[in-house]
This record gives C-alpha cells, structure tokens and sequence, in this order.
C-alpha cells in the first residue's frame, strides 16, 4: 500500500496536500510518507514472524537521517555499504550491533571506522577481503565477526544493472568456490565466521528467482552451520515494487480486480514461498530491503515550465531532470507521472516527452508516454520515487539539491533544507 491519493481533487500525501507542500517549500521537492514505510517494514517483518529474522533495511534506498529515525524506532537492523553510512546510523540513533556491511570495496578506513563500533557482522565478497580484515583485526586486537557473500549463479531476471547474482557480476564468492573460501578463513584467527549472505538482484517482481537462490544455497548454510557454528544466514534484498500503475496499486483493494498473474510480489507471498525451506535450518534469517520499504513511499514534485512543441514531438519541459531521479536514464527505470490537480475522469491525455533541464538527451523522465495533459505552471508528481531517488541525485549543471519533507498523518516536516548556491560552492577553493 502507500499514502498517495486524490482527495478533494488534488494528490495527497497521507493527510497533508502536495501542491500546498510545493508552495511551500518550493519545488522541485521530494516528498516521503512516513505511515507507508512503517506500513511496509509491518508488514514484511510479520510476514516472517514464523521464524528467526531481522529485517535490516538497506540504507542505500533512501538514507535521509529522518527516514532512518523513523526505522531505528521500528526495531529495524541495516544493511549499509559504505563508512558513510554507518556514520548516519550513529546519528540516527540506531545500534552499530544491528549493521551488516556489504560491499566489494572496502577501504582500511571502513573497515576499522566498522570494527570499533562493533557491527554485527561483515559481509565478505573476496577471500582477499577476508585476509585483509583479519589483518587489520589483528592491528586492533579484536576479532572480526564476518559472513561470505555466496553467488549463486541465478538469473534475477531484472535490469542488467541490477542484477547481481550471476557469476559474471562482481558480486560474491562463486557457489562453487565458497566451501573452500569458509575452510581457508576459518584458520584465520582474527575472524569469527558468523554467518552466510547472497543478495541476487533489485527490483525482482516474481518469486522463482527466490526460491531457486534459497533453494540452492540452504543446503550449503546448514553445512556451514555445522561445521564452523554460523548464526545467520542473509538471503539480500531485492523484492521488487509496483511503478505501473503506482496510484492505482496504492488503494486497498484495487489488486482484488487484477488477474492473479499480474498481481505483485507481495511480502506475504515471498515468505510463504522462502520459509519452508529456510526454518529447518534453524539460522537467523536476515532480509535486507530498500526499494520495498522507501520506494513507494515518496513522490518527487516538479513544475511544468513550458511546453515545447516541435515537428515530431511534444516535450514537457520540467524543473527537475536526470540529475535528481536518474532511473530513467541509468535504468530504463519506469515512473508514473500524474498531475497533482486531478485530471477530469474525461480530460485530455496527450502523448509527450517529460524532460529536464539539464544539457543531455537522456535527460528524461519519460518518452512518448500516453499521460494526463498538464501545462506550464503545473504541478507534477513523479509516483514511487522514495527509493533510489534522492540518494542518486547530483548537483550536476550545478543545480541545488532539492529539499526534502516527511509527511506523518497531518504532518509534514522538512527533513532537509533545500541547497543554495552558496551551499554548492562550500567545499570548494579558489
Ligand atoms: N542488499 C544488497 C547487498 C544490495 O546490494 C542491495 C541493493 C540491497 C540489499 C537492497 O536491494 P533492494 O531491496 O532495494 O532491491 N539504484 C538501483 C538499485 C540498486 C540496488 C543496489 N543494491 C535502482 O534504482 O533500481
């Protein structure tokens, strides 16, 4: 479900008008509602309450210290890829021991900035890797509790870009060489080997790829479970979200008229067929969401500046672009666009171009898309843009960040202060 809805004729979040936000706050801005990712954290940690398991959001979604916050008092673990992350879960108020760290490209830096703080484990993706953390855990007298990240060679049958759990991608240790990375690691002495993990894509919107990943390496964590005590084993992120139509999907009962093939992958569904398999082996199961917590929670707000009619096409031409929503360009990626005032069940749909401002031809929100006609001086909003929205954005053509609020019920809370000018520059010498 999300919390973006028409009400009175123009587009809400929870309780609180986005074209009132806009006025406010200026656009372009990104909006998040604060009831849906509670909504959705709810519902994928019921989802699993059979059996022993941590949701730890990947923070990369969406790392706004407010959405973070809002996660921290949830109970949320997190799944962080960078020292910079951490440095937000400490100032969010979260607890280092409930951060896994993921990533092929740790630095020194990281990794001890990881082992002061005594995370919860570290997710390995090279015996190298793992030679190296034992190295600095010894300069530091500690040991360094570690799980390898397996790939299992399994089509996600997402976006190649996000697709990870093939073996020509970077990610993890091949499925065949992880019993010989664990029995090497395990003569190290400065490592504890605490768990197993696998993440094998994003956005994946069915769940055979799933059940063959789990299915194929369950066997391997009970094995590894037994001979080296592992207490975890982490089965990623990567449950996809609806993009098309968002609006629609976000109502209560709109998918009870949708055939049974078309409809999402609901938590429900994912942990109905992932548990059967995993509670014999007696692990905690770690999930590690982001685009399913974040994604549908936030919309990112534009203003139509003009319109452009030219001999084979028609662009609308808007105050936000690639440089602040880049899935467009970087992923094919799909959003829907609706305007904020709501179109007449009647109204005039065009066929047009939604384009930014910045100097680049795949600076695009969508092309040749069938969408309720709006003009220059118009509000849009672009639909499940919580995710990997903001958190990608650039000041690239030297464009300010935008602000963005967080929306609980009747309120609405600036969660950080659009850029200025002055802002851009700061860091810079002349
Ligand atoms: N765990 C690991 C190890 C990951 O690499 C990722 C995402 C996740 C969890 C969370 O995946 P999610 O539940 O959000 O699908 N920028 C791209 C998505 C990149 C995903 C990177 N890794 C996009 O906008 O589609």
């Amino acid at each position: 479900m999300h919390s973006f809805h028409y009400n009175d004729g123009s587009l809400h979040c929870e309780n609180v008008s986005l074209s009132a936000l806009a006025e406010k706050y200026g656009t372009p801005l990104y909006a998040y509602s604060a009831g849906t990712i509670r909504d959705h954290f709810q519902k994928l940690d019921q989802a699993f309450s059979g059996v022993d398991h941590e949701v730890a959001y990947a923070v990369k979604a969406n790392s706004n210290l407010s959405v973070l916050r809002l996660l921290v008092e949830m109970g949320s673990g997190f799944d962080i890829v960078s020292g910079g992350e951490l440095f937000r879960i400490l100032k969010a108020g979260g607890d280092p021991a409930k951060c896994t760290f993921a990533g092929v490209g740790k630095t020194r830096a990281e990794i001890e900035y990881a082992l002061e703080q005594k995370i919860y484990s570290i997710n390995v993706e090279s015996e190298e890797e793992a030679a190296f953390i034992n190295e600095v855990a010894g300069e530091m007298n500690v040991t360094a509790p570690i799980a390898f990240r397996v790939n299992p060679n399994v089509d996600a049958k997402t976006h190649k870009y996000i697709s990870t759990g093939k073996s020509e991608n970077k990610f993890g240790i091949d499925f065949d060489l992880i019993a010989g990375a664990y029995e090497r690691a395990s003569k190290l002495p400065n490592l504890q080997l605490k768990g197993l993990q696998m993440h094998i894509g994003s956005q994946l919107t069915a769940v055979d790829p799933f059940v063959e990943a789990v299915e194929k390496v369950a066997p391997l964590a009970a094995q590894l479970k037994s001979d080296y005590g592992i207490q975890f084993f982490s089965i990623g992120g990567g449950i996809g979200i609806v993009y098309d139509p968002a609006l629609e999907s976000g109502k209560a009962d709109w998918w009870e008229s949708q055939p049974e093939e078309s409809r999402p992958l609901t938590p429900q569904k994912y942990a109905d067929s992932v548990i059967p398999v995993l509670e014999p082996l007696g692990l905690k199961i770690l999930l590690e969401p982001g685009r399913f917590i974040a994604g549908n929670a936030g919309v990112l707000l534009s203003r139509c500046l003009y319109e452009k009619k030219g001999t084979a096409k028609t662009f609308k031409v808007v105050d936000s672009g690639m440089h602040q929503l880049i899935r467009p360009a970087l992923y094919e990626g799909y959003h829907e666009i609706v305007p904020v005032t709501e179109p007449a069940a009647d109204g005039t749909v065009e066929s047009v171009d939604v384009v930014g401002p910045i100097c680049e031809t795949g600076d695009f929100f969508c092309q040749n898309r069938e969408i309720a006609s709006f003009q220059p001086g118009d509000l849009i909003a672009l639909m499940s843009a919580g995710a990997y929205g903001m958190v990608m954005a650039s000041t690239y053509n030297s464009h300010p960040l935008p602000a963005e609020i967080l929306v609980d019920g009747d309120e609405a809370r600036l969660v950080r202060e659009r850029q200025t000018f002055e802002d851009l520059i700061a860091p810079e010498l002349l």
